[in-house]
């Protein structure tokens, strides 16, 4: 059952595993460097004894490299105590002196590992009785800093399980077997234990969950208060995050995304043009004193805000500042009441996003989250949340979640503008009815894919691959850039076209692939002609060319060695369609290669630690 959480978990990236049990008054534990697999082999050869209570973690190093020794979990010198722990304890080096003062060996470069000594220190002076590791727990993470999760079991409480919680995730399980016995579980998200129970509890900051045979669940406070836990169900079952029949989960996930866009308009489209988004908890007072906007995330959600910034200050005239999360803390940024940070995650545990949305919210600005993930941490301590209903997205690079985050943050823009009296009705209107054809346009787009796959298998030896685009098609540039990247392993950058001259053409030698973004020539801010134009500059330099242009427009037919047809929409909203070719051409590259593209190496789904 561990394994199979553990499985269940893959996608968020890891690069060891290991798993403890408690049986019979004994803690017996198995880890293996590599894949799941490398540790099945351990446990084929070793098997762990048959036990009701167990404990399972992946590994992304961070405190050492990614070997046998450093995997998780960390057992104590006596084999007493067991953790596994994600995030990063900083203050470990002056704990891990303390340890060894007082004559303890580490067996591992880990922060973790101190953890494990300190907790069995902390339980021999524990008072005996119920509830003894819970307060080991507690009195440890009182002098723990940094983030983390962390899970240790007792081989003296074979019933009990104890787990603390600071700004990492963990989420509780609540469940029955077929005999109708209670059943508990633990998992850094819910898809750990969705194939057993869809009744979850949400833990907050800063608490200690212990996990008993006959007392079920109990949580408190670092300081040992009582915490009621809020229950939730989680709306999507295993079969959501299943392959269907698709070889990778990103290809399902590609394929899904017409369905992740609609179900993101569902309910917030009203029948008369209007957009209703009451679930955004900001009263229109506080929406009509915004006077300026920061759209905070990272990576591939990062381009979603620059996509948003376009929209939004066209739509409202607020003025937005785009930043990725990891820089906008720590520069001091200047904020106030009628600042408003929209953070976007699809995860909704970003590290860095959630340090800065804690930032905004300690200068006393408004935070609106943008997530996919329902009961994450961002959403949780957001002031206003809008939720990307594009359900689990399993792949660790994102697709469906990034063009459900685009049109999450349409609605957003339009709704400020409705809501500010920024647009007539009937402009509101018109654009909602063009959000209302973007799941048939982007399902079109998904139809005519073969000669992207065939392009993609073209370009699997390619050293380099520029990407260039320009208003919007910038950040889809950016974006296919960083897709082709993180999946294929080769190099890739996205530039403003218009950049091209001022440095990045010197890069542009015999047979280098351009990708190139083509707005639309029937947009009135048209930056169409000149686009053109830098497709022949790179040609006439030695450039493939890849064309990605609005059907009908004839203009680049001359200059295309490769050209990708996608339907006509409104400039604005293109980025929807206009990044779907480049998500497949990079799937397809990293196929060719034999690359594992739903786990590509070095990568975590979720980067939990700054
Ligand atoms: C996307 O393909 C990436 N793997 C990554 O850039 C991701 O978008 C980023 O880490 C942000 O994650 P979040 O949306 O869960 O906060």
């Amino acid at each position: 059952m561990v394994l199979q959480g553990l499985r269940r978990l893959e996608y968020r990236g890891y690069d060891s595993a290991g798993i403890a049990v408690v049986a019979e008054g004994e803690l017996s534990s198995a880890k293996k460097a590599g894949k799941l697999a490398n540790l099945e082999k351990v446990l084929a050869d070793r098997p762990l004894p048959a036990a009701t209570v167990g404990i399972g973690h992946t590994r992304w190093a961070t405190h050492g490299g990614p070997t046998d020794r450093n995997a998780h979990p960390h057992v104590s010198t006596g084999g007493d105590v067991a953790v596994v722990h994600n995030g990063i304890i900083e203050n470990f080096a002056s704990l891990r002196a303390e340890c060894e003062a007082a004559g303890i060996e580490f067996s591992s470069d880990t922060d973790t590992e101190v953890a494990a000594h300190l907790l069995t220190a902390a339980y021999a002076d524990a008072p005996e009785g119920e509830g003894r590791l819970a307060e080991a727990m507690r009195a440890i993470c009182r002098r723990l800093e940094g983030a983390f999760t962390l899970v240790a079991t007792h081989a003296a409480e074979p019933d009990t399980l104890v787990a603390a919680r600071r700004s990492s995730p963990l989420v509780v399980g609540v469940g029955e077997t077929a005999d109708g016995t209670a059943e508990y579980f633990l998992g850094s998200d819910v898809a750990a234990f969705i194939g057993h129970t869809r009744n979850a509890l949400e833990l907050g900051q800063d608490q200690i969950v212990q996990i008993d045979r006959t007392a079920g669940v109990t949580v408190t406070d670092f300081a040992g208060a009582a915490v009621e836990p809020t229950a939730y169900t989680v709306d999507w079952d295993a079969a959501a995050a299943e392959k269907g029949g698709y070889d990778w989960f990103m290809l399902k996930e590609i394929a899904e995304q017409p369905k992740a866009i609609a179900d993101t308009l569902l309910g917030r489209l009203g029948d008369h043009g209007n957009l209703i988004l009451d679930e955004v908890r900001l009263s229109d007072q506080e929406l009509r004193d915004i006077d300026k906007i920061f759209v905070v995330s990272c990576g591939t959600s990062f381009h979603a805000g620059l996509i948003a910034k376009y929209a939004i200050e066209h739509w409202t005239r607020i003025p937005v500042e785009v930043e990725v999360a990891s820089e906008f803390r720590y520069r001091d940024p200047v904020l106030d009441r009628s600042t408003l940070v929209i953070v976007i995650s699809q995860s909704g545990e970003t590290m860095d996003t959630l340090m800065a949305l804690r930032h905004a919210k300690e200068q006393k600005a408004r935070v609106l989250a943008i997530c996919n993930a329902n009961g994450s941490t961002i959403p949780r301590e957001s002031d206003a949340v809008l939720y990307t209903h594009a359900g689990p997205e399993i792949a660790v690079a994102s697709t469906k979640a990034f063009l459900s985050q685009i049109v999450a943050c349409y609605l957003v823009g339009l709704f400020l503008a409705q809501v500010r009296g920024m647009k007539y009705e009937d402009e509101v209107a018109a654009i909602v009815e063009d959000l209302r054809k973007l799941p048939d346009a982007v399902a079109q787009v998904l139809t005519g894919m073969d000669e992207v796959r065939a392009l993609g298998r073209s370009l699997a030896d390619a050293d380099t691959v520029l990407f260039l685009g320009r208003h919007v098609g910038f950040p889809v540039a950016l974006e296919g850039a960083l897709k082709l990247k993180e999946l294929a392993y080769i190099h890739a950058e996205g530039f403003a076209a218009g950049e091209l001259k001022h440095g990045p053409i010197a890069v542009i030698d015999q047979g280098t692939p351009v990708v190139v973004i083509v707005p639309s020539p029937h947009s009135r801010e048209s930056v169409h002609g000149k686009v053109v134009s830098n497709i022949q500059e790179v040609r006439a330099r030695g450039a493939r060319t890849i064309v990605i242009a609005e059907e009908g427009d004839e203009d680049v037919v001359p200059y295309a060695d490769h050209l990708i047809r996608v339907p006509r929409t409104p400039t604005l909203l293109a980025p929807v369609v206009t990044t779907v070719p480049l998500q497949v051409l990079a799937c397809e590259i990293a196929t060719t290669r034999g690359l594992d593209v739903d786990q590509p190496r070095n990568l975590a789904k979720s980067v939990t630690v700054e």
